[in-house]
């Protein structure tokens, strides 16, 4: 039981605030990925100064909205899948974040990832709150045609709460650019007129941005770098193990490569390959593209799936889902430097082990924070209708990126906390700080 759980670890204010309650729509034994970020707000609170009086505001989503999403399947029957939104916050700007398709999408996990979105746009200083959506579905076993209808209905369910001005959506696991460009003309086709804003992610030739397919590879390649630099490591000849070979592990393992670092492992749902020598990444997606799997690359050695967490490298990059750095492999894990593409890879008793190991943990709220980035420039580029070239986003990307990571290590040094508690004393202090200005409505 942890302490959010235990009504006997609050104070006499917060028993008679009714505070530190799980909220009755999740599981007390069970709470889920939320449990991960209730964790990591009570690791800040101590930081927080007076704004700790506030800091209940971040342990509940401000709004969440569940939908039933029926849709006509090829076959001619009608199938129902659970659909979620929820806003975590929205002290400083609409809410921000992707919609996921999954069949292990629960409530819970689209809370975390939401409240992940508010600390990720914090962090970076973008002027949004978080939000995250989800549906529970795997989408393999659909076809093209149904997963157009799946979107469209659950834009219409949500169109509740979405809008240029209110809440973003954008790409995450197992949604692209043609899910968006549904999205959006659902969205546009509801309110009568076309609003590219409404979602970002979406194609160029729909008011996309140049830069954004690779801005979140790109941002994790940006702060890795940096945290090297920090380490006295050097960038060329850097091993790197790779977990996740889609959007975000794709575009970092090339840009890493680009910049003369090794891939030295490769895993994905299908399998996991490996290679002292180096996986050429460009190549690697080619035998995906081809073959449907990552096993059988040529020069590559097939690995056991745990056998990944203890390959020899100096920089590891979880890019897939959640919860891959547990207890379990911490321990193991031979790389100096962990940069973390995707969102919640490692739970906070793995963060323990990691930081008493002496392995600089680049979190996810700031390493992946380019896509949501680019995703702001896209947002800016649709309001004024004025479109910037692919350098001018990567410069800009870049510099925001650097600024982040630098601001965050010096905020680290001088706590001598981790670059994750740095983070989350940054954010946290801009959300409530917002939260404290506003004031309570009514
Ligand atoms: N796409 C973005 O811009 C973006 C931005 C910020 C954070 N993220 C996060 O990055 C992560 C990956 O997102 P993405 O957009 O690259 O998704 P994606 O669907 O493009 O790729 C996911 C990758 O993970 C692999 N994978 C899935 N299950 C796995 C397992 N059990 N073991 C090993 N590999 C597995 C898949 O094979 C695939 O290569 C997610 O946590 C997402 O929330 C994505």
């Amino acid at each position: 039981m942890t302490a959010t759980q235990d009504p006997q670890n609050q104070t006499p204010e917060q028993k008679k605030l009714g505070q530190h309650q799980i909220p009755s729509y999740l599981d007390p034994n069970n709470i889920g990925p939320y449990e991960i970020f209730l964790e990591q707000v009570e690791r800040v609170t101590p930081y927080l100064g007076k704004l700790a009086y506030w800091v209940e505001t971040l342990k509940r989503p401000k709004r969440i909205l569940i939908v039933d999403v029926p849709i006509h399947l090829d076959d001619g029957t009608v199938a129902h899948f659970e659909g979620y939104r929820v806003q975590h916050n929205t002290s400083r700007g609409p809410a921000k974040g992707g919609v996921r398709y999954h069949q292990d999408v629960t409530l819970s996990e689209v809370m975390a990832l939401s409240a992940w979105m508010t600390i990720k746009n914090a962090a970076v200083n973008l002027p949004y709150g978080g939000g995250k959506g989800g549906i529970r579905i795997d989408p393999r076993k659909y076809s093209a045609g149904e997963l157009e209808r799946l979107t469209r209905r659950y834009t219409t369910e949500i169109g509740l709460i979405i809008g240029p001005e209110k809440d973003i959506p954008a790409p995450d696991v197992n949604t692209n650019p043609q899910t968006m460009a549904w999205m959006m003309d659902t969205y546009s086709m509801n309110v009568g007129r076309t609003a590219t804003g409404v979602v970002t992610g979406k194609p160029v030739s729909l008011g996309g941005s140049l830069g954004r397919s690779d801005a979140t590879g790109r941002g994790v390649f940006v702060t890795g770098a940096e945290a090297l630099g920090k380490l006295g490591l050097p960038l060329s000849g850097a091993r790197i193990a790779v977990q996740g070979f889609g959007n975000v592990g794709n575009a970092a393992a090339r840009i890493f490569h680009d910049h003369g670092a090794k891939i030295v492992a490769i895993q994905d749902v299908t399998g996991t390959i490996a290679s002292a020598a180096g996986i050429d990444p460009y190549a690697a997606a080619d035998h995906l593209a081809k073959t449907g799997k990552i096993t059988g690359f040529p020069g590559s050695e097939e690995l056991k799936r745990e056998e990944f967490w203890t390959v020899d490298c100096d920089v590891l990059i979880p890019a897939a889902l959640e919860k891959q750095i547990t207890e379990a492999n911490a321990g193991q894990i031979k790389a100096k430097l962990i940069v973390e593409g995707a969102n919640g890879p490692t739970t906070p008793q793995a963060d323990d082990i990691l930081r008493e190991r002496g392995v600089t943990v680049v979190p996810d709220v700031l390493a992946n924070a380019g896509g949501v980035t680019v995703s702001y420039f896209e947002w800016v580029q649709d309001f004024s209708s004025f479109f910037w070239t692919e350098e001018e986003i990567n410069n800009r990307l870049d510099r925001i990126m650097s600024e982040a990571f630098l601001s965050l290590w010096d905020v680290k040094e001088r706590h001598g906390v981790t670059l994750r508690t740095a983070a989350y004393i940054v954010a946290c202090t801009r959300v409530l700080e917002a939260r404290a200005l506003r004031g309570l409505y009514p």
